[in-house]
């Protein structure tokens, strides 16, 4: 069997990092690794596959060398300058930025949902926002079936989804609110709360006790680029180009995994039964709905899982044909770093 040569281009971020967890987990057939980051990390250790690597700095020559497939997790400015490169010298990028996904020559894929459009790429393929991944999972055996009419997304989604500043401003808002708790214990007398700052690294006000209705910028139409991308990428994904779609998205104070209440209406009726079997049979997702027992899909349970959760499944009786979903996954694993791998597994299996 041809061996590969696999680059990851971000590999000292949350998701890069992943990238190499679920590469490990996956031991596909790759017989070169190089790791890239930028000129801060030059140098650096990480300890992969039971051997020290040795972090590059990303430049223009980066893949002079000839590698198969390379996994950018680096953002969107990087992905913007040396994807095409990488791409220009015979390499397939998988992208997970935001750079390319809207763009009609590049493929974007789930590989449970359009594995199809692989084949379609030219040199890119674009992973998905986090967000769209797990929502496309859970929705594509229902669109097939009885074809989605409107979908209304809310989201709840964990700080890791905004990289390590995210995680360090709950972090650092927790260890606020630790000291101000020890200081009322000491001095219970005293009602004024000691005034601890602390500075925050990602997010415009506090995440810690807040939910923000802000992910990335605000758009003219008062929407985020977060609410726009769940709206076109699911579009895109599901090849529903008019399909009606509206979201709201939330950064709520959880370490990892985002959650979804999705809201879906559809042309035609359904059996709960059927509908439910449909969602049991689709590769990739888990339904966990049993209310009796308090069994619904949570945050920390399905932190460190690759499947996607389905839970709270129930009609929706204000509408002729609709349905109520809870959503869990993942986000730096399925919404990131193993939807990638996947990507490249499936291209060494085509
Ligand atoms: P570095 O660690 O050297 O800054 P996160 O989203 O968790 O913050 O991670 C971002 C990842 O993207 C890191 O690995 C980071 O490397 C990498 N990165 C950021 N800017 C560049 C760049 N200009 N070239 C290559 N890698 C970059």
């Amino acid at each position: 069997m041809k061996k590969y040569k696999l680059a990851v281009v971000g590999a000292t971020g949350l998701v890069g990092r992943t990238v190499l967890k679920v590469l490990e987990e996956k031991n596909l057939p790759i017989s070169e690794y190089s790791l890239f980051a930028s000129a801060r990390s030059s140098g650096k250790n990480i300890s992969f596959m039971g051997k020290n690597y040795i972090v590059k700095e990303l430049n223009e020559h980066s893949f002079d060398e000839g590698f198969d497939f390379a996994i950018f997790s680096a953002g969107s400015d990087t992905s913007k300058k040396y994807s095409p490169i990488a791409a220009s010298k015979g390499c397939i990028v998988v992208d997970n930025s935001s750079a390319f996904r809207m763009d009609s020559n590049v493929p974007l894929v789930v590989p449970e949902v359009n594995p199809e459009e692989i084949k379609n790429n030219h040199g890119i393929i674009a992973n998905p926002n986090c967000s769209t991944i797990q929502a496309v999972v859970a929705l594509k055996p229902l669109d097939d079936k009885y074809k989605i009419k409107r979908i209304i997304y809310s989201t709840y989604q964990a700080v890791s989804g905004a990289g390590r500043n995210g995680v360090l401003d709950l972090e650092n808002g927790i260890r606020n609110y630790a000291d101000n708790q020890n200081y009322l214990n000491t001095y219970t007398s005293n009602t004024n709360l000691k005034n601890t700052t602390y500075e925050l690294s990602k997010f415009p006000h506090p995440i810690f006790s807040n939910c923000l209705p802000h992910i990335d910028v605000f758009l003219e139409n008062g929407y985020t680029k977060e609410e726009e991308k769940m709206i076109n990428e699911t579009r895109k994904i599901l090849k529903r180009p008019d399909l009606k779609i509206t979201a709201t998205t939330v950064r709520v104070p959880v370490f990892n995994c985002h959650s979804e209440s999705i809201n879906v209406e559809f042309e035609h009726e359904f059996d709960m039964n059927d509908l439910v079997d449909a969602l049991k049979s689709f590769p990739g997702l888990v339904v966990q709905d049993n209310v009796k027992d308090n069994l619904y899909p949570l945050a920390s349970s399905v932190s460190g899982k690759d499947e996607v959760f389905v839970g709270r499944i129930r009609r929706d009786d204000s509408i002729p044909y609709g349905v109520n979903l809870w959503v869990v996954a993942d986000n730096i694993r399925k919404g990131a770093a193993t939807n990638a791998v996947q990507i490249v597994e499936k291209m060494i299996m085509l």
